[in-house]
């Protein structure tokens, strides 16, 4: 059985092997620390049902910006363990921590031009669109898609809305009990 979960540092030296098998986009482990020790919530791993590390996505927030938005620094499955939903299912685990724990509204990320099954997996499968293209964006000099997906729902988009029937009148609050939610008595 393969399952997703969030990483620990336990898991980043696999995440890093995994990267290398997969990517030619490598990271130092000191960048996966900062990863994990400043957005914990945003590091996915997905499993088998041996606990082998098969595929992982490393996210980030970009939280100098306005507004907030996440960013996909890295993201790959092993070929042994591809076209099983796991990809998606990683990016929909850091997407939603994104939005819950961040209220992050939207995040946003580079894939290379040539590379069809992320490109299907960002555009068709999680929605992703296109922003612009950055000429040159890889080291072998071969241009990079910058892609983003707006979150649909971020926790101010959430708020209530206002009941439609008039509201009864309620007392003041007793000092003290600013905020109270105790329902009114009875007339
Ligand atoms: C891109 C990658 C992460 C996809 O992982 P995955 O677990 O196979 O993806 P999923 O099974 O979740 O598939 C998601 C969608 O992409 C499609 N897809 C997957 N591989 C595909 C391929 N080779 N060609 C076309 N579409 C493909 C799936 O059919 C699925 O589409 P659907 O939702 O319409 O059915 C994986 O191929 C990989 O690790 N590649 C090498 C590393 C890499 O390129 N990372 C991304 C860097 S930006």
């Amino acid at each position: 059985m393969l399952s997703v979960r969030e990483a620990t540092v336990f898991d980043l030296l696999n995440m890093q092997q995994t990267n290398l098998w997969c990517l030619p986009e490598n990271y130092n482990l000191k960048y996966y620390f900062y990863h994990v020790l400043s957005w914990p919530q945003l590091l996915q791993v997905a499993e088998d049902h041996k606990g082998k590390v098969v595929g992982y996505v490393l996210a980030k927030m970009e939280e100098e910006d306005t507004p907030p938005h996440g960013h996909i620094t890295s993201l790959s499955v092993l070929r042994t363990h591809r076209k099983c939903g796991l990809a998606t299912k990683l990016m929909t685990a850091s997407h939603n921590r994104m939005t819950e724990s961040f209220d992050a509204h939207h995040v946003a990320l580079h894939v290379r031009k040539s590379n069809r099954a992320a490109f299907h997996l960002y555009s068709q499968t999680l929605d992703y669109e296109i922003r612009d293209v950055e000429r040159g964006y890889y080291a072998d000099g071969e241009d990079a898609y910058d892609m983003r997906k707006v979150f649909v729902s971020t926790k101010a988009s959430e708020k209530p809305t206002p009941p439609a029937s008039p509201v009864p009148e309620v007392p003041p609050s007793a000092p003290g009990q600013v905020g109270a939610v105790e329902p009114p008595p009875p007339p």
